[in-house]
């Protein structure tokens, strides 16, 4: 028998799972952690904590599917993106890792744009413009503000690297999510020595970049035992998980775009030739698909903005719920199913965390606009809902006037397994949407590329047509879609209005 196994290190939880050489799931497990904000608007996490959930998930799923250590023939390792880990000479972690929607990095980017000599020369460079949640920043941040620890710094590893070099023993990365150090070359696939040497960084501090479905090494012989796994496994690049989830939703060719709702929302498009936003509002980063390339919007705050207002303000719910079994986010979006579409001129700005597309504002704030006597929880709820589906539309418009063509969109992740969640994005983006057989994302995504990586597929094209099919379709309400129509351009305006005052609020002070 042959297993693939794929980890998905995000930043609620480890994910892992088993799938068979059809693509079939045998067994999957799920562990979560802290993420911790010492200041407002920053975001760490201890990788010691991803660690344990990689040890506690595999195991579990090594167990409940019967697993022989020989069975396990590749892991696929996916994780979130831009988190930088800074290991000291004797790989030891230097401090917590600084996450993707992290933003105390606005001076470290306006420092690269002009170490670079200027935003275009940097897009011409690596293919993005500096963004507070991106890697590079952070490395310029550790040396402006903690430089006893810049000095012990040896190796910049992102979230899933750090878990390879612990599982392998290798320092090592992928093409897709090295993209989002802002460090590689994109167009060529390759770090860019030109961005290196004008941040003053040594290439020596990156692991070697690979393509997703290569072999990066096998498992240190005490790690195989430790996991109930052979040192003969081999760990194969894997993918950030923009591009891991994509390849899960079968996003491999041109013409179909996923929207994923998660902690962050992304829309992420194929793209057979490197496309650049000349203005920088979408990234551009290789895909998973060896010399392919991709597109992305992201929302920083998408399910998150839902999981901020339920554990904030819900949390009698959430005690209830422990009781009557029920998952609390069911009780919030059946309370909004009952409040009508654009939930009576109440508004809501996802930008709890700042937001990357289209503004690439470190200041933007969350807000509800418009609320009056007439308004209740399921209001609240159902503006959430809609404000973080507008903030995707503005993601789908640039993309639309890119000229990159849209013919599919397939809806995935958490938040999109809510048929309200799944019906509010057909008419805000006025366009059918639809799902698939699995719903693992990442995870199955760098379990495909394990099981390329092994031989089992001749290219991840072929895995994801051997496994993946559509299974449901949700059609835009002609009302609604009216509705929103009229709303979006409003709720765009909503930003531009508030801009400066989100500034003059950081101004402030914490
Ligand atoms: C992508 C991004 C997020 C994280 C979430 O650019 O920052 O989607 O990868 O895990």
């Amino acid at each position: 028998m042959a297993v693939f196994l794929g980890i998905d290190i995000g930043t609620s939880g480890t994910k892992t799972l088993a799938i068979d050489e059809s693509g079939k799931i045998l067994a999957s497990a799920t562990e979560t952690y802290p993420c911790y904000v010492p200041r407002p608007l920053w975001s760490e996490q201890d990788p010691e904590d991803w660690w344990k959930a990689v040890v506690a998930t595999v195991r579990q799923v090594v167990d409940s599917a019967g697993l022989k250590p020989d069975d396990v023939k590749a892991i696929g390792l996916s994780g979130q993106m831009h988190g930088s880990v800074f290991l000291d000479k004797n790989d030891k972690v230097i401090r917590r890792a600084i996450l993707w929607n992290d933003q105390r990095t606005a001076a470290e980017c306006e420092e690269i744009e002009q170490r670079a000599g200027g935003r275009k020369n940097l897009i011409k460079m690596v293919a993005n413009p500096a963004l507070t949640g991106f890697t590079a920043p952070k490395i310029l941040w550790l040396r402006n503000h903690e430089k006893r620890n810049f000095d012990k710094l040896r190796k910049v590893l992102l979230p899933k690297d750090e878990i390879r070099r612990r599982l392998t023993g290798e320092y090592a990365t992928e093409v897709s999510d090295a993209s989002g150090m802002l460090l590689l070359d994109v167009a060529k696939r390759r770090w860019s020595s030109k961005l290196l040497s004008a941040l003053e960084l040594d290439e020596s501090l990156l692991g070697r970049c690979y393509e997703s479905e290569d072999v990066t090494g096998t498992l240190r012989p005490e790690v195989a035992e430790q996991l109930g796994l052979s040192p003969q496994c081999v760990v194969v690049g894997g993918a950030g998980d923009c591009a891991a989830g994509a390849v899960g939703n079968g996003i491999v060719a041109k013409g179909v775009l996923s929207t994923s709702i998660g902690t962050s929302g992304v829309m992420f498009v194929h793209s057979d030739e490197v496309k650049i936003d000349p203005q920088g509002r979408i990234h551009t980063f290789c895909h998973a698909v060896r010399g392919k390339w991709h597109m992305m919007g992201v929302t920083l705050s998408a399910g998150g903005s839902l999981q901020w207002f339920r554990n904030a303000l819900c949390k009698a719910d959430i005690e209830a719920c422990k009781i009557s079994g029920i998952d609390p986010y069911e009780v919030l979006t059946d309370e909004a199913s009952r409040v009508p579409p654009g939930s009576q001129g109440l508004f809501f700005l996802p930008y709890l965390s700042g937001e990357r597309t289209p503004h690439a504002d470190p200041d933007a704030r969350g807000c509800f606009v418009g609320i009056t006597h007439a308004h209740t929880r399921g209001h609240l709820v159902r503006a959430i809902l809609e404000g973080v589906t507008y903030s995707l539309r503005d993601s789908l418009e640039i993309i639309d006037g890119l000229g990159v063509p849209v013919r599919q969109i397939r809806a995935s992740g958490g938040g999109s397994r809510s048929p309200l969640w799944r019906q509010i994005q057909a008419d805000v983006f006025g366009r059918k949407v639809v799902t698939i057989n699995t719903e693992e994302g990442p995870a199955y995504g760098v379990a495909l590329l394990a099981a390329v990586g092994a031989g089992a597929f001749k290219n991840v094209v072929e895995a994801c047509r051997a496994t993946i099919r559509v299974v449901s379709e949700t059609a835009p309400d002609r009302a609604a879609a009216k509705q929103y129509d009229r709303a979006f351009p409003l709720y765009q305006k909503l930003y531009r209005s508030l801009r400066d005052d989100f500034k003059a609020i950081t101004a402030l002070g914490d």
